[in-house]
């Protein structure tokens, strides 16, 4: 396996390009900003009690630790659930030396740090449990049952990795939210949509950040802008 390449994003954070398929774990244009503005912010995670969160293609862990600091800097003590997708231990040991500069950041890095140490999937602190779910995202989701309030969906572009944009996922994620479960992923590609639709999401275009178009969000039930 080659080693993953260190580069500077537009905000000032750091992401790493994936050597295989020649992409950015992150846009160019702010690694730290991305995981604040498509993820957590449009979905509104900190107005949920308990809120349980599917962070599909976890990285870095950028995005679970935007939620973390967005729930509990709206005043939201309360018990967060985080399952964490991910199937390539070289970018969770990237983790472990990164500084994105989120408030939560230490948590996370705690908690992969016991899980490529002592090999344990759960850790919880600070009324926080993330639990790791590791290899195939597309196996994985289907230990989750009904139960999650939020999915973050971040593989690689439709163009370099389409199985994890296939329907039967989007399908298998909309089995795994609640009644009441969102979505969000940045990509806005028809065939995203149209799959998302297609497994009975209701889409709507999320916010444009560091691109032309819009990123995606995605409901189980009606909503309107
Ligand atoms: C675009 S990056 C997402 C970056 C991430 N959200 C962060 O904050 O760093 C995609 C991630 O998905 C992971 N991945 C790729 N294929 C996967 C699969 N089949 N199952 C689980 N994770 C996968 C990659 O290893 C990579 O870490």
């Amino acid at each position: 396996m080659r080693s993953l390449e260190p580069q500077q994003t537009l905000d000032g954070s750091g992401t790493y390009r994936n050597p295989e398929l020649g992409e950015l774990y992150h846009t160019k244009s702010g690694a730290v900003t991305e995981s604040i503005e498509k993820y957590s912010k449009p979905l509104k995670v900190w107005l949920k009690e308990s809120p349980v969160i599917l962070d599909i293609c976890f990285g870095l862990g950028y995005n679970s630790a935007a939620a973390i600091d967005l729930i509990r800097s709206n005043n939201n003590n309360s018990r967060i659930r985080i399952y964490c997708f991910e199937n390539d231990t070289r970018i969770l040991e990237k983790a472990l030396d990164a500084s994105p500069g989120f408030e939560s950041y230490s948590l996370i890095q705690r908690f992969v740090k016991n899980f490529l140490e002592k090999k344990e999937a759960k850790f919880v602190d600070q009324n926080v449990e993330l639990v790791m779910l590791f290899g195939d995202a597309r196996e994985q989701i289907r230990n989750v049952k009904g139960e999650a309030d939020f999915a973050f969906l971040d593989p690689f572009s439709p163009g370099k990795q389409p199985e994890l944009w296939e329907k039967e996922l989007m399908q298998d994620i909309y089995n795994a939210l609640s009644e009441q479960g969102s979505l969000a992923t940045y990509s806005f590609a028809r065939k995203v949509r149209d799959n998302l639709e297609s497994a009975g999401f209701k889409v709507l275009p999320g916010p444009v950040i560091g691109r032309r178009s819009p990123s995606t969000l995605a409901f189980k039930y009606k909503k309107t802008l």
